[in-house]
């Protein structure tokens, strides 16, 4: 299974931060933001990797990471969203790379106490429908938040003003190839982007999402200043990216 990262978008919740640098490459504790993504794949299996760039400073992915090699990607590819078409249109460009098969999906601002190995085996046994990962939040009005019933997902709703949960979804989705077909069917929603939450919900509907609960905790680095300070102290104290056995 191949790992499509999106690494793109203004980051204007984090300004004046991402003034002249793009958000992912801002630091985390001692490294980068986009260290962590890369070597969660990494360290869960997934070593041929997708990054989807965007903005005004893509070229300076390019000076930091070059070909992957000191992360250990066997492969690194590049491309680049033109526009800010959401989640969903950025996994648009990746319908080539993924070459018919399954892709795992990874928000470039998604940091992890322990890595994901567990949901890539079990996908990559299985690759088919879609599979999640949930985690409990404070404010689950900022996210797409799950109604879950025993082991189903019912249903995703955007960033509701009245979560009927607190379970986020967080920015790592597992897709079998199908999912490329039903993007180009959706429409931009209300914020005007292509929802990865409309994605989500198609599966759901279709009776083909599986979800596992994150193990540890889980930053949402990009979500604003506060959160971003918080993903440091919890990388400084913690590390990430730890092997679960
Ligand atoms: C996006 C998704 C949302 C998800 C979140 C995870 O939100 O739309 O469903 O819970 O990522 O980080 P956004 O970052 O676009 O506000």
């Amino acid at each position: 299974m191949k790992g499509v990262i999106l690494g793109g978008g203004t980051g204007s919740r984090l300004f004046p931060l991402t003034k002249v640098t793009n958000k992912h490459l801002l630091p985390v504790y001692n490294r980068p933001m986009i260290y962590y993504p890369i070597e969660c794949l990494v360290k869960s299996g997934i070593d041929e990797i997708l990054l989807v760039t965007g903005g005004e400073n893509a070229g300076d992915y390019l000076r930091l990471l070059g070909n992957g090699k000191e992360l250990g990607v066997k492969n690194l590819h590049y491309t680049y969203q033109e526009a800010a078409t959401g989640i969903a249109g950025a996994l648009s460009l990746a319908e080539d790379f993924a070459d018919g098969g399954p892709i795992c999906l990874v928000l470039g601002d998604n940091i992890l106490e322990y890595v994901i190995k567990k949901s890539v085996d079990v996908f990559r046994a299985r690759p088919e429908g879609a599979r999640i990962l949930l985690a409990q939040v404070q404010n689950p009005q900022a996210y797409g938040v799950a109604d879950i019933d025993g082991d189903r997902v019912v249903n995703i709703i955007e960033k509701p003003k009245n979560p009927k949960t607190n379970w986020a979804v967080i920015g790592i989705y597992f897709y079998d190839n199908s999912v490329f077909e039903y993007v180009k069917k959706l429409t931009p929603s209300a914020r005007g982007e292509l929802e990865i939450t409309d994605v989500n919900n198609h599966f759901i509907k279709a009776g083909k999402m599986a979800f596992d609960k994150v193990e540890g905790w889980w930053a949402d680095a990009g979500e604003n200043i506060d959160f971003y300070l918080q993903s440091c102290i919890r990388v400084s104290q913690t590390g990430a990216n730890h092997p679960v056995d």
